[in-house]
């Protein structure tokens, strides 16, 4: 099982929709560890009722070389093979990224490389976009930039609000993350220039997109969810 380490900044949605899954055994993954910088974020709760070691300093005041080579220390000792952002808010150095080189991965709140940085569903809106969105991306040295492992879309209502989009976009969030880690985990995912290929399962075959309607509304994801 591919152990991973989750760092998170926030709420921790993410992270317990893949402790959620690793615990129903849907996902085939452990959580080896959550870091946070900051010390009153939910996930750190999370990572506690799960039972995870933890790891939570603020970066105040802290060389930003220094944080992330303490952050690489913990995750190592955790013997953590791949690193999940969920939700974590702050960039990292070149020096923690190349420490696990292609094993780092990122949820963004938009279709990128439409509308990266802190907001990117709140932009995506104020923008006017008739269809928003989230993206799960390999992580390189540039802000929401790596190459696309998994995006799915949802509409824009006429007069939505973040609190009518967001939900739609989480509620999608908590399904192609958890399903990008199982395909990292059984080593599917390989690199064609920034083109992120997708393996097919072993006696299986690809589809290219599904779709569907949830509780809240109708969703498209490509490629196909398999499991989650
Ligand atoms: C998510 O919207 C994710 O896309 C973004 O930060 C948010 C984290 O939410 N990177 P949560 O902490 O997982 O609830």
């Amino acid at each position: 099982m591919l152990r991973i380490a989750v760092l998170a900044s926030g709420h921790g949605s993410n992270l317990a929709a893949i402790l959620e899954h690793c615990r129903a055994g849907r996902l085939r993954a452990q959580v080896a560890a959550v870091l946070s910088n900051n010390p009153q974020a939910g996930a750190l709760e999370h990572a506690r009722t799960a039972g995870v070691p933890r790891w939570a300093l603020a970066h105040k005041g802290i060389a930003r070389e220094d944080f992330d080579l303490r952050m690489l220390e913990f995750i190592r000792a955790q013997g953590a093979e791949a690193i999940i952002l969920a939700g974590y808010m702050r960039l990292l150095t070149p020096a923690f990224i190349q420490g696990y080189a292609g094993r780092i991965l990122n949820i963004h709140p938009a279709l990128l490389p439409a509308f990266p940085g802190l907001d990117g569903g709140g932009d995506a809106l104020a923008y006017g976009v008739k269809l928003a969105g989230c993206t799960v991306h390999f992580v390189d040295e540039i802000m929401d930039h790596g190459p696309v492992i998994i995006q799915a879309a949802v509409p824009v209502g006429a007069g939505d609000k973040p609190d009518d989009l967001m939900p739609r976009i989480h509620a999608l969030e908590h399904r192609i993350y958890p399903q990008a880690v199982q395909w990292l985990a059984d080593g599917r995912l390989s690199l064609d220039g920034r083109k992120v290929v997708l393996a097919p399962a072993r006696g299986g075959e690809l589809k290219p997109a599904c779709c569907g309607e949830a509780e809240h509304g109708p969703w498209l994801v490509s490629p196909a969810l398999e499991e989650f």
